[in-house]
């Protein structure tokens, strides 16, 4: 209500507007300044937005944000192990789909295939959200794909640079890894119970404060703009994007996720070794199956189907 307002709004404007108490609007701004929300208070007058904190805050992102169920409940954190881990937890107390868990820093971040996903404080995007999707659990992958998909796109509408996807979830500028998805999900044989999808975006890092292992092989929105970037926006982007692309998905239409997913594509037709647990194959990538598997034409004529592996591109 105070925002954009140059006035300040009265304590019984804002209860008769909202129709609580005075002494609920002030437990409100007390929990608002807590967040770094600056609003003034003066005796008579009333209330007034002086600043709003420089991260994205749960009230921030809501405004504006134009979902239908996702971030309807939205979690921010100054620091977690791991903002899936939190989600993992959320749903066990019950968190409705599309739940949003946000956090300015992980401790404990996870990459795929039990690896370490850089988390500092304040620059990038650290985001997990739960789904309940009414698929088979043969269909899992395609969340990864359609997460990929939703997250490129928003990061085009933002940022104004179209990302390329390496299967299955990273997404590249410039064939460096500027962000990656990572699917973890509660299953039984035949039933998916829920899924959380983690999304992890390097926004504002430079190159020299990545480590210095992966330098050469990591960016960040910042290194291929040149500016920093709000991220805000994205944030809202990303969730718009995955609430439109969740619902092809359980519509059955995963042949449309599948077509978009393949014109983003950095591999396709390209010389690849895929490496998993110590076996590596070699081949040429003609694409991804119904259920999002990744099949390499091998030597000798043969197709074989991988369906989890880190890829390397030859050329
Ligand atoms: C990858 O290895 O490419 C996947 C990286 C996924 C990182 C994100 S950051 C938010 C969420 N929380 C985590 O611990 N990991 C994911």
């Amino acid at each position: 209500m105070l925002r954009g307002k140059e006035m300040h709004l009265s304590g019984t404007e804002i209860s008769k507007a909202l129709g609580i108490s005075r002494s609920a609007i002030w437990k409100h701004i007390r929990s608002l300044r807590r967040e770094g929300y600056q609003i003034e208070a003066r005796p008579a007058r009333g209330y007034r937005l002086l600043a709003v904190p420089q991260h994205p805050t749960q009230w921030e992102i809501q405004a504006d944000l134009g979902t239908e169920q996702f971030g309807k409940d939205i979690y921010v954190f100054s620091e977690v192990d791991s903002t899936n881990v939190v989600a993992f937890r959320l749903v066990m107390q019950g968190a409705q789909e599309g739940t949003v868990v946000l956090a300015e820093s992980q401790t404990r971040g996870k990459g795929r295939l039990g690896r370490r996903w850089e988390s500092p404080a304040g620059s990038n995007i650290y985001l997990s959200i739960i789904l309940r999707p009414k698929i088979p659990p043969t269909k899992l992958p395609l969340i990864t794909l359609m997460a990929a998909v939703a997250c490129a796109e928003a990061i085009e509408e933002v940022a104004g640079l179209l990302p390329t996807i390496k299967w299955p979830n990273d997404l590249l500028i410039k064939g460096k890894k500027l962000g990656g998805i990572l699917t973890e999900a509660d299953m039984e044989m035949d039933v998916i119970n829920f899924v959380v999808v983690g999304i992890g975006i390097n926004c504002n890092m430079t190159r020299t404060s990545f480590p210095p292992s992966i330098q050469d092989t990591a960016t960040s929105l910042q290194e291929a703009l040149g500016r920093e970037i709000s991220r805000l926006p994205l944030i809202r982007a990303i969730l718009r994007n995955l609430e439109q692309w969740y619902t092809v998905l359980v519509q059955g239409r995963g042949r449309e996720i599948r077509r978009r997913w393949k014109e983003l594509s950095h591999i396709g037709g390209k010389g690849i070794a895929v490496t998993f647990m110590g076996t590596v194959v070699e081949g040429t990538a003609l694409d991804i199956d119904d259920d999002g598997a990744l099949l390499v034409q091998v030597g000798g004529g043969g197709v074989k189907r991988i369906v989890a592996g880190d890829v390397l591109v030859r050329g």
